[in-house]
């Protein structure tokens, strides 16, 4: 036994732990608007932050110290203050690199605890439905911002000829659209285009209806419920998969039918979680996050489905690129990427 590494390992633990407890509090920063009431970065007391938010005060001294301790605020003199660079992490939700929503989503797997135990002891299938609520508004308020960012800047124009067609009227499927945070985006942007979001998830498809007529797009943006292997239409020209293909049971099902599905000259937008082809490789800040997510969320849905192949969440490119090969795809390729996803894109 070496004691350095174990005091090591301590240090990490308890700092991990830290982590965990405070990202609880980050929910609450959320919920009850405590970022929104700091993000003009000016000093505050606890009892001042209570007027502006009618929140206890004394709980609130406790909240702050421990985003103090934490170095997420600076205290000064009993006041606080969130940084300009955090305020936009956690206080601005139209920011580039708003991550507030991916605290609720942390929080679904504590909610879920017991159905993983269950589904580990079991045939280790727990579906995307049966996750606590805060599991969907989370996924939608953690991804939109990324898609945001790039979806239309960088990720289309990454294609072969697919902005062209958007702009002159395009027939677009956002295959297990979820909230249709990606579809809004892209049809708030290609006003000539159509697009159709299908997802399983029934209560999904009613709030991505919802988001359509909240983002003025309900005329061209629909959602219909549907699997990945059995949505309408055989005359796309781009079909899109956000941070869904790993989830599903039978990825090469799903391509097959997108293949079916594609015009001859269509395009497939896989867009999935950024990860090197080993695990060995993907021993860093990014694979422990996705790793454990994958283990409460995309790996037991993929698991809850027929084939239950369990990709993963660090499936990689290689082992995508197989899946659309083996659906006869003959052309797949990295088009870019960002520090969180891989952009592929599959064509005939
Ligand atoms: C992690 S969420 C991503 C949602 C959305 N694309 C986004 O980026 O916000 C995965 C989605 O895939 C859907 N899904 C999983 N398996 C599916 C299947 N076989 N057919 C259709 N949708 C599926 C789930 O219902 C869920 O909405």
């Amino acid at each position: 036994m070496d004691e350095a590494k174990l005091n090591d390992f301590m240090g990490k633990l308890v700092s991990d732990m830290g982590a965990a407890a405070l990202l609880a509090n980050v929910i609450l920063g959320e919920e009850l608007g405590l970022y929104r009431a700091m993000a003009d970065s000016q000093p505050i007391t606890p009892e001042a932050l209570a007027s502006k938010t009618g929140c206890n005060a004394r709980l609130l001294r406790e909240w702050l110290s421990a985003h103090a301790a934490a170095g997420y605020m600076e205290h000064l003199d009993g006041q606080f203050r969130l940084p300009e660079e955090q305020a936009l992490a956690l206080a601005i939700e139209d920011s580039p690199v708003y991550v507030a929503g991916g605290a609720v989503v942390i929080a679904a797997l504590f909610h879920d605890k017991d159905k993983l135990v269950a589904a580990m002891r079991g045939n280790g299938a727990l579906a995307w439905g049966d996750h606590h609520p805060c599991m969907f508004s989370g996924t939608e308020r953690f991804f939109r911002p990324g898609y945001r960012a790039h979806l239309v800047a960088e990720w289309l124009p990454a294609l072969e000829g697919v902005v062209d067609k958007l702009e002159a009227g395009a027939k677009v499927a956002d295959v297990g659209c979820g909230h249709g945070a990606s579809t809004v985006i892209m049809a708030q942007a290609f006003p000539a285009s159509s697009f159709v979001g299908f997802d399983y998830h029934a209560p999904s498809i009613s709030t991505a209806t919802q988001r359509a007529q909240e983002g003025g797009v309900e005329d061209r943006a629909t959602f219909v419920k549907g699997t990945a292997k059995d949505y309408p239409g055989n005359d796309y020209d781009l079909i899109c998969y956000f941070d869904c293909l790993h989830d599903m049971g039978d990825p090469v099902g799903a391509a097959r039918h997108a293949y079916q599905s594609l015009k001859p000259d269509g395009t497939v937008l896989l867009v999935e979680p950024y990860a090197n082809d080993q695990l060995d490789d993907n021993i860093t800040p990014l694979g422990r996050l996705f790793y454990a997510a994958s283990t409460f969320i995309c790996t037991p849905n993929s698991l809850s489905q027929e084939v239950g192949l369990g990709l993963g969440a660090q499936a990689g490119e290689k082992r995508l690129h197989d899946v659309f090969t083996e659906a006869g795809f003959t052309h797949f390729r990295r088009a870019t990427q960002t520090p969180f996803n891989l952009i592929l894109e599959a064509r005939k």
